[in-house]
């Protein structure tokens, strides 16, 4: 089975916690891209969606599914969404497509995170995917000085701005064995808008698409 079929089962089967004539909480990426192809089939059964980024908004404007405001909407019941790394606690690495900020601000909303993936981004430590970071442009020098305190090695993904405006710096070399307190310090660093750590909240549930099918781990 390819990466790709494996990602698509991991997202057709998180459509079993999508809630009848609710909001769905739409992550980011080519694995939340099956998942929009998915919803796109029982797009009668829901309100709509909140998408966390501007390519997902096209996606799913281009199935005919609603889109809403996350400001206009006071419960999601669910959010489900990729990550380039998680850990047996269901602590994340996000932000490889430089969509985190908008990803954690949605995730935050929902009340269940449902992460879906390949069998390839299940890891014993985070860290190997370099970690990024979401900084305000002027900020950009000082905080990779402060990156590079703290053990990692700061790069600029050239090229390349957030829909939010920013730049993305991606810290190699970091092996994190603690990532809520590293999720902390790096949010402290002034011109850190947000880091690519899901950990304070991470994922509810993980469904691992893996050679011999989708496997679900909950966080205990
Ligand atoms: C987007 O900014 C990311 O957080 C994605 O969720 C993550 O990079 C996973 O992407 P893929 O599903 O493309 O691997």
């Amino acid at each position: 089975m390819t990466q790709d079929e494996l990602k698509q089962q991991a997202a057709l089967r998180a459509l079993d916690y999508v809630v009848e004539g609710a909001i769905v909480g739409v992550g980011t990426g080519s694995t939340a891209n099956f998942f929009i192809d998915g919803l796109a089939t029982i797009k009668d059964r829901i309100a709509g969606a909140v998408a966390s980024s501007e390519v997902s908004a096209r996606r799913l404007a281009g199935h005919g599914i609603r889109l809403f405001d996350l400001n206009d909407v006071e419960e999601l019941p669910v959010y489900v969404d990729g990550a380039d790394e998680i850990d047996a606690s269901l602590a994340m690495i996000k932000g490889g497509g430089g969509a985190l900020t908008r990803e954690k601000i949605v995730a935050a909303v929902a009340t269940k995170f449902v992460c879906i993936c390949d069998a390839s981004k299940k890891v014993d430590v985070l860290g190997r995917f370099p970690l990024p970071v979401e900084v305000i442009p002027m900020a950009r020098a000082q905080v990779a000085r402060e990156l590079a305190s703290l053990g990692g090695k700061p790069v600029l993904r050239e090229g390349f701005v957030t829909d939010n405006g920013n730049l993305i710096l991606d810290v190699h070399g970091l092996q994190i064995h603690d990532p809520v307190k590293l999720e902390v310090n790096i949010d402290g660093i002034v011109g850190v808008v947000t880091n690519g750590l899901f950990a304070k909240r991470g994922a509810d549930v993980l469904l691992l698409a893996t050679a011999d099918g989708v496997v679900m781990l909950e966080r205990t």
